[in-house]
């Protein structure tokens, strides 16, 4: 399984370094349009604050050429590490096609129906990626596209992974992999909430106080 930061913020990308646990990024338009300059700069920048692991940026354009255009550019920056995030549409279908031949990492993105885990697997895409939060806030039930696109990647014996996105909370990320993603995406916070819990938190202060109050003793 791997833990992924969903931000394009280098602030978060640094924070999420230092996490650890965290083993790389996915960013998406949105969120590259809260930033300051051009997607393909922060791009760089963000390759640099998260110095290893994958980095997801997803090109945007209404022709399968102007994804590829901006996919190759970016591709160039990291071909290793840089993975392309195109959306479940016929046209990115056509550019991830092209994209695959040339040997870039490819994942198919905003999906909701499990026919998509099809074309994902066929494209040889590295992950899926359903929208969890958006699905239930829409009464899709996020989780019900996770259990049918694991059971379709699992009846193929894909190599295609479930990358479970648009989670808000650690319930959610839990669920997912409960019901079959391999891998989640997540805002910093939510990542970071994953260790909380109040019991825990009273438990380190009472080993605390009992150090101290050995320590006192001992002097
Ligand atoms: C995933 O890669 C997307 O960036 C993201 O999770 C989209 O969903 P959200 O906007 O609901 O967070």
């Amino acid at each position: 399984m791997a833990i992924l930061l969903d931000s394009a913020s280098l602030a978060d990308a640094a924070a999420a370094a230092e996490l650890g646990f965290v083993g790389g990024i996915t960013t998406n338009p949105a969120l590259m349009a809260r930033e300051t300059g051009a997607p393909l700069t922060q791009l760089e920048r963000l390759l640099t604050a998260f110095p290893a692991g994958p980095l997801c940026f997803q090109p945007v354009g209404d022709t399968a050429s102007e994804m590829i255009d901006q996919a190759r550019a970016a591709v160039a920056l990291a071909p290793q590490r840089v993975v392309v995030k195109l959306p479940a549409t016929l046209e990115a279908l056509r550019a991830a096609t092209a994209l695959r031949a040339e040997g870039c990492h490819c994942a198919l993105t905003a999906v909701y129906a499990p026919a998509q885990a099809l074309l994902a697997d066929e494209v040889g895409c590295k992950w899926i990626i359903p929208y969890v939060d958006r699905a239930a806030r829409q009464s899709l039930g996020g989780l019900v596209v996770i259990d049918a696109l694991a059971a379709i990647l699992t009846a193929l014996d894909s190599d295609t992974r479930i990358l479970a996105a648009s989670l808000k909370s650690s319930q959610q990320v839990v669920d997912s992999i409960l019901h079959g993603a391999h891998d989640v995406t997540a805002p910093l916070d939510v990542l970071t909430g994953l260790a909380a819990h109040p019991l825990t938190e009273s438990a380190v202060a009472e080993f605390a106080a009992a150090a101290a109050k050995a320590q006192a003793g001992a002097q």
